[in-house]
Formats: C-alpha cells, structure tokens, sequence
C-alpha cells in the first residue's frame, strides 16, 4: 500500500517522508519502527510533520492466530497506531490510518456493512486491528480511519499475482465462492487519501493552532465498486490474463482448511466516503484490468 502511495504522490508539492521498519528496496525511506513513540515524537518534531498516513501492519492472517504471536499483532496493529495518534495529538496533525474489512464478519450480514456497524472480528488480526481503531479514538486525535478490504497492486505478494500465475500454469483450480468482498487496488486507495488530504489541507493546513478540530474526523469505508466472491475474483483474473485452459471451479471454504474463519461477507458500504469527500470510485474489473496491464508489462 505504501508503494501506491509513493506513486500517487510524486511529484506533489508536499513534502512526504516514506519510512518502514527496514530499507525498501531502490526506494528512499527513513527508517521509523511505529512501535516506538518517543522515535515518532522525533520524527514528527524534527520534520514538523503535520499528517501521518499509516499504511503498516501485521498483515498476515493465518500467522496472527499463532498464541505465541498475540503479543507482537497486538503491538503493530493497535499499540502501533495509538503511539501516531498521540504523536498526532501532540501537535493537532491528522492521522490517517488503514483499518480492514475483518473487523466484521463474525454476524451473518447480506447487506453491505456501514461505518457504525458493531465490529464481529472472527481471528486475531480482525480484533486486533479493531484495537487499534478503538486506540486511536480514544487519543481524540484528528483521525480517518479508511477500513478497506481485498487489496491488490503490483506490489508484494498477493491475490491477483498468485492467481495469475496459478491459472497460467495449472489446468485446474479450485476457488472459494463462499466468501465474497470486494477487491480493492490500493491505487485508487492511495488517490481516494490523496482527495481527503486535499480537503484537510483547505480548511486547517496552514493553521497554527495546536487544537484544530478536523470536522470530518471519523471511520470510513472504500474499496472498489461491485461484489464478487474469490471464485469470481479469479475467473476475472485469468479472463483478463487470456488464461483460458485452466478449468476454475467454485468451492466451499471447507475444503481450504484454515486457522481462522475469515469473513463471509464483508461488502463494504462507501456512501459516507464517497458524501464527505467527494471521492470516486472506480468499478472493481475496471480497476482490476488497469493493474494487470501494468503487472502483465512488466512480465
Ligand atoms: N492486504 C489486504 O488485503 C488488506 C485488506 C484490508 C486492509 N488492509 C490493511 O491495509 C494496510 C496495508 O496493507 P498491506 O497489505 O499493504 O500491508 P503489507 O504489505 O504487509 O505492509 C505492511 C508494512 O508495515 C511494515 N511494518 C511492519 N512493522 C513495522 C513497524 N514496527 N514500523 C513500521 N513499519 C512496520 C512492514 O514492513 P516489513 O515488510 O519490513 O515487515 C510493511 O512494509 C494495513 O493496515 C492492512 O491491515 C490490507
């Protein structure tokens, strides 16, 4: 997610600082661990940095629900994000902070899930990144809390490279239609914070005042538009790849074997996000096809 962020704001006329808890590879980055406060505190003062956009977290799924790992999840995704929201706090900036579609899923839901909706996290990420909203509201700090879901880029590891290269390879697949989201580029995620910083920066960037009050602090949902299932997800995938001789068939998750049960839908609804700031939102095969031209490119 961080990378698409990078793209989206080359070039800006602000000044950002990307920073990870190691080097990223032939990027700039300023070394930061997010789990050490006094080191944020320094960052933010000595660069007198006004917004924090969080894009770090424990993100693997299946390795949060190891016992021995509840300690460190915990740490990254909700001590992590309350020590920006102080640092934030601090000197009135703005936190913006990634949160998931897996704080739902543990209630039956067949309608898309609104902002105020009672978290049900199924597994430990899901309770632990809800932590970590619950943390950060409880700075009072100005904060966007963006809960998406399903995201993709050309970036790291995941759904959209997998399945392309399994239905390049394989002649048969099976995928779960049981759960059923919606995918998310994080390209269009990075330019949906791009517009919300935009209209922080109207009303309260220049203002000196330590105790702004951001008028629009609070959760919001974005992911793209549309509903599928994996099993649809992939289909697309190799549809748009040309794949066309591996035979893709539907399965229940059961027949996946998992630690945790991961949500059976959690479609997101947008309108708040979409109301507040204006943000559009592209169709998910649209976003979908625009990414795999860049991915299949660099093939
Ligand atoms: N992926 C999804 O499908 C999905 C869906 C919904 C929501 N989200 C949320 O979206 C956000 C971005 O997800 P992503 O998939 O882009 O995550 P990701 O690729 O796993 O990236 C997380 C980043 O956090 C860094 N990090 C780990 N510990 C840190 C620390 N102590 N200090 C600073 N940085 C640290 C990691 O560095 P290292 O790589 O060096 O460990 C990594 O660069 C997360 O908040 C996630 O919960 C993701």
């Amino acid at each position: 997610m961080g990378n698409e962020m990078r793209i989206v704001k080359k070039g800006s006329q602000d000044r950002y600082i990307f920073t990870d808890v190691v080097e990223a590879e032939g990027q700039e980055t300023t070394i930061l661990d997010i789990t050490d406060l006094d080191a944020i505190r320094k960052m933010v003062a000595d660069n007198d940095v006004r917004v924090i956009v969080n894009c770090a977290a424990w993100t693997n799924v299946d390795g949060a629900e190891a016992s021995e790992k509840y300690d460190i999840v915990e740490l990254l995704n909700a001590k992590a994000p309350e020590n920006l929201a102080i640092a934030m706090k601090e000197v009135g900036g703005l936190l913006v902070h990634i949160s998931t579609d897996y704080v739902f899923g543990g209630d039956p839901y067949n309608t898309p899930c609104k902002e105020d909706q009672t978290g049900t996290p199924t597994g430990v990420y899901g309770l632990t990144k809800l932590h970590g909203e619950q943390k950060i509201q409880a700075t009072d700090c100005n904060y966007v809390i963006l809960r998406t879901a399903w995201l993709y880029s050309e970036f790291g590891k995941n759904f959209v490279k997998t399945m392309l290269h399994l239905t390049a390879t394989k002649p048969r697949l099976k995928v779960v239609f049981d759960q059923v989201g919606t995918p998310t580029y994080a390209y269009d995620l990075a330019q949906a914070i791009s517009v919300l910083l935009e209209d922080y920066k109207k009303e309260y960037f220049n203002c000196q005042l330590s105790t702004v009050n951001y008028s629009k602090s609070g959760v919001y949902h974005y992911s793209n538009e549309g509903v599928c299932s994996w099993y649809d997800f992939t289909k697309m995938i190799a549809e748009i790849a040309g794949n066309t001789s591996c035979d893709i068939q539907p399965c229940h998750s059961d027949e996946f074997p998992s630690p945790v049960k991961r949500p059976a839908y959690s479609v997101l609804d947008k309108t708040k996000v979409k109301e507040t700031f204006g943000v559009k939102v592209p169709y998910w095969t649209d976003s979908l096809r625009k990414c795999m031209v860049n991915l299949m490119a660099k093939l």
